[in-house]
C-alpha cells in the first residue's frame, strides 16, 4: 500500500516533527501538497484493482465546516484512497461520522505514528482475503493487581510489568491491556504520559452504542505496544459504575487482547468479587509495616471469599528496605502475618520511581533500577499464566 502525508501548510515546525516520528517508522511515505499529485504517483489501473492508498492528513478542527471537510473528502475518494485525518482530539460524535464514510479513520498527533500503523495494520486486514476482525485464538489471560491500601504502588507494578511483557522477546506479540479501574483518580496514563481516552460515563449511559469504532477511540496506545484504558480524572465522576457498562466493555476488551491486565482501586465496588472470579492471577500488592502487612492479609481474605477463587494469588511488597548485607529487611514480620504466602519483595528506589513519573518514562523503558529487576518474578508469573477457563464453561468475562 503506497502511504502519502499531506502536506496543506499550517505550522512547519510542527509538520516537520510530525512527519520525522512517522518516517522514523514509514520510511517509504511520500509527501503531496494536493490530491491531485497523490492520482499521479498511483499505478493506473489502482481503482480498478481494488488497491487503496493511504493519506494522512493533518488537520486543524476549528469549526464545524472543518469536519464537515473532512467527511465530504473522505466520501468523494473512497474507493481508491483511504483518509488518516490526523488532529490533537475529535469529538466521540464526529469520530462515528467519519469512519461511518467507509474511507477514513483517524489519529491523535500525540499517538502518531502508533496509532496511525495500528490503523493501517486493521486495513491491511481488512483489504485483504479475510475481511473478518482477527480475534485471538485462545480466552484472554485476566490479572487482577488489588492493593491492599492507597498509594503502595499498585498501579506501578500494574505498569511495569505490562511493560516487561511487551518488550520481552518472547512476549512482545502478545495484546496486552491494561485497565485503570479507578474511573476518579487515574494516574495510570499520567505515569506513562499518554492521554486518557476513555469516556466511561459515555459507556454507563448507553453500554449498547459501544460498539468497534467508539471502542477505539477509548484506547490510549504506548510506544511500548502497550494499550491502556483510563478514564479522565474527575472529582466529579462517579466512582462506581454500572455492572452493564462494564460487561459491555469486557465483551470488547476480551474479544481483541490475550492478556488483561486490571489496576483494581482500594475501594470494593458490588462488581469486585464478580471480575476477581473470572480471573487467573491475583497480585496482592502492600508494604512491609504491620499496618500494611495486616492490610495485605485482610485483602487476601476477601480475594479467597470471591465465588471462585483465583488459581494464583501472589504477594508483592513494594518499596522494600533492601540491606547489603541480608538482603530485605524485617522478614520475620512477614513470614509471621503472611506465613505461608507466595511473596516476592520489590525495593525502595524513591530517585528512580519519581524520575519515572516524572518523565512518563516507566523503570523497565528507562533500563535503571533495582526495582524494574525486582518486579520481574511478577512479569514472569503473569506472562506465564493460562487461560484456567475454556470458553463458555465458566464464569463470564466480567461482571454481568
Ligand atoms: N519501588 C518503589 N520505590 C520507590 N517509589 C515507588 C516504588 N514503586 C512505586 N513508587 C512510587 O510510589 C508512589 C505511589 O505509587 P502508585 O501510584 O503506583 O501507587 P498506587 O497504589 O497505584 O496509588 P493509588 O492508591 O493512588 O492508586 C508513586 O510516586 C510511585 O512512583
Ligand atoms: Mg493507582
Amino acid at each position: 500500500m503506497q502511504i502519502f502525508l499531506f502536506n496543506g501548510g499550517g505550522d512547519a515546525n510542527q509538520a516537520k516533527d510530525l512527519e520525522r516520528r512517522i518516517r522514523d517508522k514509514l520510511p517509504d511515505l511520500q509527501i503531496v501538497s494536493r490530491l491531485e499529485e497523490i492520482s499521479k504517483a498511483l499505478p493506473k489501473n489502482a481503482e480498478r484493482s481494488g488497491e487503496l492508498a493511504c493519506i494522512l492528513f493533518p488537520v486543524v478542527l476549528n469549526s464545524p465546516e472543518s469536519f464537515d471537510r473532512m467527511v465530504s473528502i473522505a466520501t468523494e475518494y473512497r474507493d481508491s484512497l483511504f483518509f488518516i485525518f490526523i488532529s490533537d482530539d475529535i469529538p466521540a460524535r464526529d469520530y462515528k461520522r467519519l469512519v461511518q464514510t467507509g474511507g477514513a479513520d483517524w489519529a491523535s498527533t500525540r499517538g502518531a505514528p502508533d496509532e496511525i500503523l495500528d490503523i493501517l495494520s486493521r486495513l491491511g486486514k481488512e483489504s485483504g482475503p479475510d475481511t473478518v476482525e482477527a480475534a485471538p485464538s485462545t480466552e484472554p489471560v485476566m490479572v487482577a493487581f488489588v492493593p491492599g491500601a492507597g498509594g503502595v504502588g499498585n498501579s506501578t507494578l500494574a505498569i511495569e510489568v505490562g511493560i516487561q511483557i511487551k518488550t520481552a522477546k518472547r512476549s512482545r506479540n502478545r495484546r496486552v491491556c491494561l485497565i485503570d479501574l479507578d474511573f476518579q483518580n487515574s494516574h495510570v496514563c499520567d505515569y506513562l504520559d499518554i492521554e486518557a481516552r476513555m469516556q466511561i460515563q459515555e459507556i454507563a449511559r448507553n453500554p449498547e452504542r459501544l460498539d468497534k469504532q467508539l471502542f477505539d477511540l477509548f484506547v490510549s496506545h504506548h510506544s511500548s505496544g502497550l494499550d491502556v484504558l483510563a478514564a479522565p480524572r474527575s472529582k466529579g465522576g462517579p466512582a462506581d459504575i454500572d455492572p452493564a457498562a462494564l460487561e459491555a466493555l469486557f465483551q470488547m476488551i476480551a474479544a481483541r487482547y490475550d492478556l488483561i491486565l486490571l489496576d483494581l482501586p482500594v475501594a470494593w465496588f458490588n462488581w469486585t468479587r464478580q471480575l476477581l472470579s473470572a480471573v487467573e492471577v491475583t497480585v496482592v500488592s502492600g508494604l512491609n509495616t504491620i499496618p500494611g502487612l495486616r492490610q495485605v492479609a485482610e485483602t487476601l481474605a476477601a480475594v479467597r471469599a470471591v465465588e471462585r477463587v483465583p488459581p494464583k494469588i501472589v504477594v508483592v511488597l513494594n518499596r522494600c528496605e533492601h540491606r547489603l548485607v541480608g538482603g530485605f529487611a524485617r522478614r520475620n514480620h512477614v513470614t509471621n502475618l503472611l506465613a505461608s504466602e507466595e511473596v516476592i519483595y520489590v525495593r525502595d528506589c524513591p530517585d528512580i520511581a519519581t524520575h519515572a513519573v516524572n518523565t512518563g518514562i516507566p523503570m523497565t523503558v528507562e533500563g535503571t533500577g533495582k526495582a524494574s529487576k525486582d518486579i520481574s518474578p511478577v512479569a514472569l508469573i503473569v506472562s506465564e499464566a493460562k487461560p484456567v477457563v475454556a470458553a463458555g464453561t465458566g464464569p463470564q468475562r466480567g461482571p454481568e
